[in-house]
């Protein structure tokens, strides 16, 4: 198989420290660059030598640039961006805020990730599965039935799961959405750098350490504004800074969310499009390190498949 950018491989390993063995689990956390690591360890070193608000400010050009191309990839402005540390902790801050009333109905995939369940079960939600076909990909006919007949208060479908590299039809998914007036809350662990979600959801979350290669400890919760005016913080932000900041965590994230912003920034949109699938192709894992790992081999075989019976 012939790779679209031969050089992608090599230049990948380049950027990072060598590996003690063969890394094969993007899917659970890809390697960081040279500059990433070097980019958080400058901030730490920052907080020491200015403290941490200072430290903070100097950073603020570089994390509003981390916003502004994470909101790219979620099809959002920098302003519905919010940094938090993990993926499951964008989904808190996004039901902490939504404040739905207990036995609210919400349709997840039956293969839904087992920690997403328990989270919405905790805010008293209900889980509903959605119709899927054999696969396990979301059935799109009896979608727009559920929706019509019955619609739940949102819509939570993970659009690449942790167990199987199977690809949901999440543009489709958020058309029904629309059109029903359903809320469409999009888990992008595992798809955000690795497939398109710029889909039109009205929420994308997920997480820097996967198929994005930032650093541990910081996620994104992206909400579109119309979405956003309907959740109540636990603080308020002032007036002059986007809603969205009102649930971004605090301090822990900022060393890391600087770094993560290294890569993200330094990417540019032609490098992304030069890819064909959306993901930038500075700060991602190269077609090489992708189709070899885990997730990856099972997402490229089902669409060599798909390519082929096309
Ligand atoms: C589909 C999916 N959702 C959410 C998560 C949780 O990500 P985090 O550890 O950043 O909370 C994972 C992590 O493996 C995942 O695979």
């Amino acid at each position: 198989m012939s790779l679209l950018h031969e050089d992608l491989g090599a230049s990948w390993r380049k950027a990072r420290p060598r590996p003690a063995g063969r890394h094969l689990d993007s899917a659970a956390c890809s390697r960081q660059s040279h500059r990433t690591l070097e980019a958080a360890a400058h901030h730490c070193r920052h907080e020491a030598e200015l403290g941490g608000y200072v430290a903070e400010a100097t950073a603020d050009d570089l994390l509003q640039q981390g916003r502004s191309v994470i909101g790219g990839l979620a099809g959002m402005a920098a302003a519905d961006v919010a940094f938090v540390e993990s993926a499951q902790a964008a989904l808190v801050a996004l039901l902490t805020g939504w404040r739905l009333p207990a036995g609210a109905r919400v349709a997840c995939l039956p293969g839904e990730y087992a920690p997403n369940i328990a989270q919405l079960r905790t805010y008293g939600l209900r889980p509903e599965p959605m119709p899927v076909d054999g696969l396990g990909r979301v059935d799109l006919e009896d979608l727009e039935r559920m929706l019509g007949a019955d619609p739940p208060s949102f819509v939570h479908l993970t659009q690449i799961p942790s167990h199987r590299g199977l690809l949901q039809p999440a543009a489709e998914v958020a058309t029904l959405c629309r059109a029903a007036g359903v809320p469409l809350v999009v888990d992008a662990a595992q798809s955000l750098g690795h497939a398109d979600t710029d889909l039109g959801a009205d929420v994308v979350y997920g997480t820097s350490r996967k198929w994005l290669a930032g650093p541990r400890g910081v996620g994104v919760l992206c909400v579109r504004p119309a979405l956003a005016a309907r959740l109540t913080p636990v603080l308020p932000e002032r007036d002059d800074v986007p809603a969205m900041r009102a649930f971004e965590s605090g301090r822990p994230t900022w060393p890391a969310g600087s770094g993560w912003s290294w890569p993200s920034a330094s990417t540019s949109p032609a490098g992304r499009t030069a890819c064909g699938s959306g993901w930038p192709r500075s700060a991602a894992p190269p077609a090489s390190c992708w189709t070899a790992s885990v997730a990856g081999r099972w997402w490229s075989r089902s669409t060599s498949r798909r390519r082929r019976r096309r």
